[in-house]
């Protein structure tokens, strides 16, 4: 099949492209060529490569267009945030493809409730990135259901693989928590250290992809969960990092208001998104209709994105 991703080479069409293109599918590859994928991968030669600027193809009212001119029998949309850039797509894609895959967030999701949370979940979600794609979601499970239009849609947790920094146990961003862990170092944690963080390998969620294409009729007007099979607790996982160095973690547990003034401004923003929204997802459906089987643990793809950044020389041990 002729399968147009749209963002194709950041974390996950670094995975995804050569999947496809060992299964055989002639592959397009859209971005504004700005980036090369995190691995090189003789897939890449075998690609069509598009440069296609979203932001401006869309302001000129454009974008669905090209789409649709690539003739795609599959569309994969990594890249959208809004509503109305949806809303083009589809209308320009309406009865032009076979399938449209959509990449949300748990995010849509607010606060958990009752976990392992389940798509089922009615959603309440809190800013404007979740409140978009919550509402991209709606918008493209309505089209399905009531117009047969072939979107599925897949939502991840935070994305780690080799080649970018993953999600500390802090809940921010900052490699230098990683460091402090591994040297056996005091690190302070925000309340009991019991919120959690649930992640997923870049590579999973692009075999969730290919599990959506093959299984079409199951997935057809259905949002999945694509996260490891277990959330972990920012102790846990401060824990588990430091015993990866043969260290003991020292933590310290600081009420919220006093924790955030020991970091920036911008790591306690990160660390608030991350802990409102304490996700803790389910699995159990793509499993059941897909046969999805994450090769990675939650601790695993920390692991080895760690072994990346130390072998790399982004981090000093
Ligand atoms: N990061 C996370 O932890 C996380 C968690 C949950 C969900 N998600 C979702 O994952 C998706 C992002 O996937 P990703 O992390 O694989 O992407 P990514 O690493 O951010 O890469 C973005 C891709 O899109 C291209 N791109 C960016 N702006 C573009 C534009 N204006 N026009 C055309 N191409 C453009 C980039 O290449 P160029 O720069 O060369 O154009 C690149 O190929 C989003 O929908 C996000 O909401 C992410």
């Amino acid at each position: 099949m002729r399968v147009v991703v749209i963002g194709a080479t950041g974390h996950v069409g670094t995975y995804l492209i050569p999947r496809l293109v060992e299964e055989g599918h002639d592959v397009v590859a859209v971005s504004r060529s700005q980036r090369e994928p995190y691995q090189p991968h003789g897939a890449w030669s075998k690609v069509t490569k598009v440069t296609i600027d979203r932001t401006a193809e869309e302001a000129a009212g454009t974008f669905g267009q090209r789409i649709r001119d690539l003739k795609p029998d599959v569309v994969i949309d990594m890249i959208c945030f809004t509503l109305e850039s949806a809303k083009h797509l589809v209308e320009a894609l309406q009865g032009h493809v076979q399938h449209f895959l959509h990449c949300g967030t748990i995010w849509v999701h607010g606060p958990s409730v009752v976990v392992p949370t389940t798509e089922e979940q009615p959603r309440r979600p809190f800013g404007e990135y979740g409140i978009q794609k919550a509402a991209i979601e709606a918008y493209l499970l309505d089209k399905a259901r009531r117009e047969g239009f072939p979107a599925s849609i897949f939502h991840p947790g935070h994305i780690v693989g080799p080649g970018w920094v993953p999600l500390n146990p802090a809940g921010h961003f900052n490699p230098e928590v990683f460091v402090r862990l591994a040297r056996g170092e005091e690190l302070a944690l925000p309340n009991f250290g019991l919120e959690t963080v649930h992640h997923i390998h870049a590579d999973d969620i692009a075999q969730i992809c290919q599990k959506i294409m093959a299984n079409r009729s199951s997935a057809l007007g259905e949002s999945f969960h694509v996260v490891s099979p277990n959330a972990i607790t920012l102790r846990g996982y401060a824990e588990a990092v430091a015993g990866w160095f043969g260290q003991e973690a020292k933590l310290r547990f600081l009420p919220w208001e006093e924790w955030r003034n020991t970091v920036s401004e911008q790591e306690a923003q990160a660390t608030w998104d991350h802990i409102a929204h304490s996700p803790n997802c389910s699995i159990a459906k793509a499993q059941r209709l897909l046969n999805f089987q994450p090769r990675y643990s939650s601790l695993q793809a920390v692991y080895e994105a760690l072994q990346w950044l130390i072998v790399n020389k982004k981090i000093e041990i």
